[in-house]
Formats: structure tokens, sequence, C-alpha cells
């Protein structure tokens, strides 16, 4: 079905031909993304608005914030975000705009830590849950209502899954279940929540964040970049992810011998308690939509958390998150994981960081895809639908017996 902008939608600044041959069959007659779609500011700042602004953002997880008083400033889009837990342990997401004049109450990126958010500039106060508290001379100055909501900070909608925190700056995504899926179902047994941050790199790459997805989303690429990966793991292995909600992606499976992805194939951490049968031999490789992308291994989940900073640049902060288990492992050590991927994720950034020069050359053009690069062709569709009717694409709903822990994902031949 040809998507048709919504009503009272804005497409973003792109040729309409070139989107549609985005939407083809897979693999000859659909084509790649125009290089407008990776260079152009204006695409860029419609995006901010309507992708990054417009959706649930992934900002991190909940530990950041992990004890009563803890603030953290970060950005989505334009947007200053303030995260602060309260005194009762609940979680905030406040715009980060002192309601006096507008004066950043902690300065982007940091973090503050105390009984309330005082603002640095004229010092009004307001409590962790963003309610007005005073500012100096404020008490004794004459028709000043304190308890007047108008001077409390603007709130913004958060929700949580599994420890990880997401921020709709717009105010009018679906709510996150929505867009999750079947990622809960297929997650539960490695019990997310639970997951401490044992290593976490922050990488500068000068290339588009959709060209960081699309790079993510298939191996094709694999037994030419990644020498260390394919002795772990055979490119051609796993299967497609039926996407849900705003999550695709595949799977992938270790080569025999493999315990984890690792240098070596070893694993110097521990199983995921509840795990049995192939899943113990299985990687998952999968996006929420726009900008987590998870990866599940038997003993410890990778995530990249994309920043968009610019259309040629993005920021990634990757984490490897594992049980409480490994700790009590003698010799536990989360760089076995962290320096596989620290090595294979440079190999990746060299490749983007090339395509992106190349998208901004005369040279290029919307090309057909491989058969193995579906997920990447169901990324750009994705990416064409919502440009075209003027928001994200709504998540594809999941049945309600597949939202149910014994449910097992469902996956496609491919990959
Ligand atoms: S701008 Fe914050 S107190 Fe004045
Ligand atoms: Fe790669």
């Amino acid at each position: 079905m040809t998507p048709n902008l919504l009503p009272g939608a804005t497409a973003a600044p792109l040729d309409r031909g070139s989107l549609l041959a985005c939407l083809g069959g897979f693999p000859n007659d659909a084509r790649t993304l125009p290089a407008q779609a990776y260079t152009s500011e204006a695409v860029f700042a419609w995006e901010t608005t309507h992708f990054f602004e417009g959706s649930w953002m992934c900002v991190g997880r909940a530990s950041m914030v992990a004890k009563p008083g803890d603030q953290v400033a970060l950005r989505i889009g334009r947007e200053g975000v303030l995260l602060t837990r309260d005194r009762d342990g609940r979680l905030h997401a406040l715009s980060n705009v002192c309601r006096h004049r507008g004066h950043e109450l902690v300065t982007c990126p940091g973090t503050a830590h105390g009984k309330v958010i005082r603002c640095p500039y004229h010092r009004w106060t307001y409590d962790l849950d963003g309610t007005f508290k005073g500012g100096p001379g404020l008490a004794s100055q004459a028709g000043f209502d304190k308890r007047d909501p108008e001077h409390s900070l603007v709130a913004l909608r958060i929700e949580q899954w599994g420890g990880f925190v997401f921020v709709n700056v717009s105010g009018d995504a679906p709510p996150l279940r929505d867009y999750l899926g079947t990622l809960p179902a297929l997650m539960q047994p490695y019990e997310p929540e639970r997951l401490f941050v044992g290593a976490s790199h922050s990488y500068d790459i000068a290339a588009n964040w959709k060209v960081v997805v699309e790079n993510y989303h298939e191996c094709y690429h694999c037994s030419e970049i990644h020498p260390e990966l394919c002795r772990v793991s055979a490119p051609g292995s796993g299967l497609d992810y039926e996407p849900s909600g705003l999550v695709i992606g595949g799977s992938m499976e270790l080569l025999p011998g493999a315990e984890t992805m690792s240098l070596d194939g070893t694993s110097l951490g521990v199983p995921f308690r509840n795990l049995t049968g192939s899943a113990l031999r299985e990687v998952y490789y999968l996006q929420v939509f726009p900008n987590l992308l998870v990866s599940i291994h038997p003993d410890y989940v990778m995530t990249h958390m994309i920043e968009p900073l610019a259309p040629d640049r993005s920021r990634i902060e990757c984490s490897w998150l594992f049980p409480p288990e490994a700790r009590l492992r003698e010799g536990f050590d989360p760089s076995y994981a962290a320096r596989f991927w620290d090595i294979t994720n440079r190999e990746d950034w060299a490749a983007c960081e090339s395509v992106q020069r190349g998208v901004a050359g005369r040279g290029y053009r919307q090309a057909p895809f491989s058969h193995s690069e579906l997920v990447v062709h169901q990324e750009m569709a994705l990416v064409a639908r919502g440009y075209l009717q003027g928001r994200v694409p709504d998540p594809v709903p999941v049945p309600e017996d597949r939202r149910a822990p014994s449910w097992h994902p469902h996956v496609a031949a491919g990959g």
C-alpha cells in the first residue's frame, strides 16, 4: 500500500519518487535510500522533529539515576531533558529549562545530586518531581503565588522497560509497549531488569545514524571486514526476526566450540540462568526504532544507543550488560566481551564513515539489494514510509498470545 501523507503532517523534504522506489519488491526492485537522506540538513531537521522528538528515544539504563536526588541532563534532538529520581524512588523526565528565564538547570551533558533541583542562574528551586519550591525574594513578593503550577518544570513522558529508560519529547507517541512488540517476550528469560553495566565505550563517528543502523542489520559485509567475528559466528547463519512493534533484526548462530562472541570464543562470564537449548547458541541483533540496538548473547547483552548529532555525525554509547551472577565468578572480567566488540565496532565505524563519504559525492545512486539484506530493506522501508507519511510509522501490532512469556520468537528463513 502506498503510504500517503497523514492529515496535518509534513512530509520529509525528499523526492517522493525516490522514496517510493525504496518500497519496491525485495531484493531486485526495491532501492536504497536517496543520498539526501544521509546528507541534507533539512532532512536531518525533519527527522529531529518527527523521528527523534516524536518517538520513544532510549536514553540509557535506570541505574544512571540510581539514588534519590540523582539528576542527569541529556539531549534529545533540540530538547534538554533532566532525569531525576525523587525521594520515593520514582523516576521523572523534566524539561531541563528553568521556569524563570530559561537557564539550563543542570549543564548538559552532566549530572548533579541534591535534595532539590537548583537553577544556577538566580537560584529558583524545584522538588525532584519538578514542583516549584521557591526563589530568592519571592516569598515576600506581593501577589506571587508559589503554588501556581505555572512555575513548575514541564514534565516529559517517560517509560521504562527491562531497566532501559525511554523518553518521548513530543508527548504523542503510542505507548512504549506498542513500540517494543515481541521484544519483552523474547528477552524475558534474560531478565533484562537485573543486568548491570560491566563496561561502556562512547564513540563519535562521522556518519549518519541510519548508516550505522543499516550496517548493523546485515552481515553481508562480515567476511570482508570482520575476521574476529567470523572466527566465532558464521555470517550466513541465523534467521530474520518477524517485525513487531517497531523492532526489526535477526539472529546469528555461534560456531561449534564458541561459547559466546569473544576473541577466542570463551566466556569469562556466566550464561543467563534461564537459558536452555538453542538459546545458548544464538545471538540476536535487534533494533528498537529509532536509536536502540540490542545484541543479545548467551552470557551478556550489548547495547548501542545512538545519538544523532548532525546529518554526518553520530555519537554512539555502547554498553555491555551482565547478569549479577557474573560478578560472583572467579576471574570475571567484562573486557572479554567489550574488547571483542570494540575491535568489531571500529571495523564497522570505518566502513560507515567510508559510506558517508561516498553518499556525499556525485557518484552515489540508489541501488538494489543483495538477498542477505532483508533487514536493511525493512529499515529503509520503515524510514521511507515515515518520510512519506510525515511521522514515525505505526508499530506492527502484536497478537496477545505473543506477549506471553511462553511465546517463542517467530523467525522467518533468510538472514
Ligand atoms: S533562569 Fe533559573 S533562576 Fe533565573
Ligand atoms: Fe559489522
